[in-house]
């Protein structure tokens, strides 16, 4: 929404030059500067986009300095305490809470795509057993696009919303098979008569010589961890989605490019780097001496599953899943599980430290997810898929969002170039 108020910028000689101030529903004004190039010549330089907001949205709101995150204007507390996974995928697509009879059909619908083509299940032979599960992730997500033709017209919303359907309802199983392909074990097909979560653990973890025992509570440990994850409004990879979809790219294959983008340890693969630096410590008596090495500029080591580019405060995220951990380790036993307590201690070593405090570095959501994920017997590799499988729903509402926003546009950024200015080529001899 645009202001009265104008942002003005004085050029050096002189000449002073305005720009609209617009404003949100709620966090800062934002200087509208796409004007900037036409009245000056001038680009501006932002890297890593400390500074910019390169979209508006109607879907997630974070405050970094109170830690606060909202899916629709919810608070993310209230929506794990009293919301399945499948109605915030609800929430965050259509923009508002089902009614229970648009609970039960979006369930159903969703339930109703779980297979995927046949034929896909072939893809999984191509790679060998002992490849990362995101590198399979990332392909196989990307082949959808090659199965779904009839969904890829993306000017049309029913094929938009039908992909919509295909890329939530398919992941779990995708990354199901990715496991099971993984450890050499059959393929389990989805049962829609579970919920969505238990679902997903049933194909994760099943296997057809025995019955396979639903647990309530890890079901419910692990879809708090998708609707935890489900969006974090402009983060790398799901601008890596609206990049990449500005060009007018299919769904699929632009989730494939989220997926990527994800896969890096300063994103998704936190959760996995977390994990193995806890194992790498080892134990309580090892913590001062692998704070000291985080302090130390020249080390390259960092407290992972610490810091956020939004945060400057405790992420809501990482309270929950702190809570989320006590349970499952109460229900499965392990009150005295190493790692759990070991990242208690880390936890509270650096929130008293100096270092930390004065970066404002908090823990992040991934600090207790590997915990929890461990303890529901999920392999490390595989983390960062449960990370993906969750945030597809925000990613596509995203992309979904971008399509519909007539203002969008190819997103094509600038640069301050740095590198020789025109020369002419030399014979080879000569140079
Ligand atoms: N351990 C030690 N020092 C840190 C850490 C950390 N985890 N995070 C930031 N710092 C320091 C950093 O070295 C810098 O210090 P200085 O001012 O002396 O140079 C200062 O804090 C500011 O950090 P930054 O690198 O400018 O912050 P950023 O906003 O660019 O990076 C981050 C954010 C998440 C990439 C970074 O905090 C990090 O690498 N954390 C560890 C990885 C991690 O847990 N990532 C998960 C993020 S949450 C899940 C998700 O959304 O994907």
């Amino acid at each position: 929404m645009s202001t009265n108020k104008k942002a003005v910028l004085t050029l050096a000689d002189g000449k002073s030059v305005e720009f609209p101030v617009l404003s949100g529903s709620v966090g800062p004004e934002v200087a509208d500067i796409r004007a900037l190039y036409g009245k000056t010549g001038m680009f501006t330089y932002d890297p890593g986009f400390l500074s910019t907001a390169s979209c508006s949205s109607k879907i997630t709101y974070i405050d970094g300095d109170e830690g606060v995150l909202l899916y629709r204007g919810y608070p993310i507390e209230q929506l794990a305490e009293n919301c399945n996974f499948l109605e915030v995928c609800y929430l965050l697509l259509n923009g508002e809470l089902p009614n229970q009879k648009e609970k039960d059909e979006f369930s159903t619908t969703v339930m109703r795509h779980t297979m995927v083509h046949d034929q896909l299940t072939r893809f999984f032979t191509g790679f060998r057993r002992d490849a990362h599960p995101m590198a399979v992730l990332v392909g196989v997500v990307g082949a959808l696009s090659a199965f779904y033709h009839d969904s890829l017209d993306i000017n049309n919303p029913e094929h938009r919303n039908i992909s919509a359907f295909r890329l939530v309802a398919k992941l779990p199983t995708i990354v199901a098979m990715t496991y099971k392909y993984s450890v050499g074990q059959p393929f389990v097909y989805p049962r829609n008569d579970l919920s969505y979560s238990a679902n997903f653990m049933r194909m994760m973890f099943a296997v057809p010589t025995e019955e396979y025992k639903i647990n309530e509570v890890l079901v419910r440990a692990l879809d708090r961890i998708f609707i935890l994850h489900a969006d974090h409004e402009q983060n790398a990879s799901t601008s890596t989605v609206r990049q990449s979809g500005s060009s007018g790219a299919n769904p699929f294959a632009c989730i494939a490019a989220g997926i990527a983008c994800l896969w890096g340890p300063a994103h998704g693969g936190a959760n996995e780097a977390c994990l193995n630096m806890l194992e790498e410590i080892g134990d309580v008596s090892k913590v001062g001496e692998f704070i000291k090495k985080v302090k130390d500029k020249n080390s390259n080591v960092k407290l992972m599953g610490f810091g956020h580019r939004v945060y400057k405060n405790y992420d809501p995220r990482a309270k929950l899943m702190r809570d989320t951990c006590h349970e499952v380790l109460n229900e499965l036993g392990l009150h005295d599980d190493r790692l759990f307590k070991l990242a208690i201690a880390l936890e509270k070593i650096a929130l008293e430290d100096d270092y930390f405090v004065q970066r404002k570095l908090y823990p992040n959501v991934d600090f207790y997810s590997g915990i929890v994920q461990r303890a529901l017997g999920i392999p490390v590799a595989m983390f960062t898929c449960i990370f993906a499988l969750a945030r597809t729903v925000g990613w596509i509402a995203q992309w979904n969002e971008m399509i519909s926003d007539p203002e969008n546009k190819i997103a094509r950024p600038r640069q301050l170039y740095i590198g020789n200015p025109r020369r002419d080529v030399q014979p080879s001899g000569k140079r």
